[in-house]
């Protein structure tokens, strides 16, 4: 049989043959490409079978019944000062000081859920297409590792229903690791971290949501920010609204960039009946955003992928 490497010199020769067909008469030429499609056609299989059986070779199990030695040289492991903590980690608390001095408790979202939590409970209507633009992954029991906080909006809204009952306020921020089935680029991760905030009162307003937005990314980039709303869709809201900032010129904004930051609106009726609060008589507005496009702009990041990279490099240029 043919090596890989035979295989791919065979397919540069045929390459070269298509440079004949302009000398051919013109009556053989479409003969003669038919041909050389043909053969690259089969060549082209042939070459996939061998990388695939070359991959397959590559990989040495790893022999677990090997007999230990003990005078073997020790494997190097990185020294401790080598460690610190994840710049994602260090924001996050940041995120989460910011939340608390505002009032609102927090509580990490579970990264293992099920369709009720992730949209049943949300008003997502079974079948609606909308689920499907959440990519989510599925274990094979029917789990979904959350592809937003929202998936903790029920269990939030149930847990604190009580102090509405003493009169008092449900104010409550979820940070949390979500995960999408997407294509990984520059900007998008399938492994990345959101924070969630729920608020319902007897009262509340869309207002005092913009208010608390505004707080929140005012403190968190320690400056004044021009923000503006622009309707969205999600079925847990309504209205529903993208909250943007204008991106300062201490980050590197020139003016002219709006910068998309999260989703948010009114808690939609259903989501607080769901969660067996009278809709009638309380309402509440919700939001939820990523937490690594927050990073990346306060530190000029471009790339997103070097977050869940255990680049060295890239971490310790955060090391604290
Ligand atoms: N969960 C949405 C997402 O990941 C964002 C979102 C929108 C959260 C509106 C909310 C909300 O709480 O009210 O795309």
């Amino acid at each position: 049989m043919a090596t890989l490497q035979e295989l791919r010199n065979e397919l540069k020769k045929l390459n070269a043959e298509y440079a004949k067909i302009k000398d051919l008469p013109a009556d053989q030429r479409a003969d003669f490409g038919k041909e050389i499609n043909h053969k690259k056609q089969q060549l082209n299989a042939e070459i996939a079978a061998a990388e695939a059986a070359a991959e397959q070779e590559d990989i040495t199990p790893l022999d677990i019944s090997a007999p230990c030695d003990i005078n073997g040289q020790l494997p190097q492991f990185l020294t401790a000062d080598n460690g610190s903590k994840h710049p994602l980690m260090t924001e996050l608390d940041r995120v989460i000081a910011i939340y608390q001095s505002m009032g609102f408790d927090i509580i990490e979202s579970v990264q293992l859920d099920d369709e009720y939590h992730m949209f049943d409970s949300l008003n997502f209507a079974k079948g609606h297409p909308a689920r499907d633009g959440y990519d989510t992954f599925r274990t094979e029991e029917g789990y979904i590792p959350p592809a937003h906080t929202s998936t903790m909006q029920n269990r939030v809204l149930r847990a604190n229903a009580y102090k509405l009952a003493e009169g008092k306020a449900i104010a409550v921020a979820v940070p949390g690791r979500v995960y999408r089935n997407e294509d990984v680029d520059a900007t998008h991760e399938h492994t990345f971290y959101q924070c969630e905030g729920v608020y319902v009162s007897e009262t509340c307003t869309l207002g005092n949501m913009l208010g608390i937005l505004r707080e929140f990314f005012e403190k968190y980039y320690g400056q004044k920010l021009n923000i503006k709303t622009q309707p969205g869709y999600f079925p847990f809201t309504e209205p529903s609204l993208e909250f943007l900032i204008e991106k300062p010129a201490s980050l590197g904004g020139k003016g002219d960039g709006w910068l998309e930051m999260l989703g948010c609106g009114m808690i939609h009726p259903n989501v607080l009946q769901a969660a067996g609060i009278d809709p009638t008589r309380y309402q509440g507005f919700a939001w939820g955003g990523g937490i690594d496009r927050l990073v990346m702009l306060r530190y000029g990041l471009t790339d997103v992928r070097n977050f869940e990279s255990a680049k060295l490099d890239f971490l310790k240029e955060f090391a604290c």
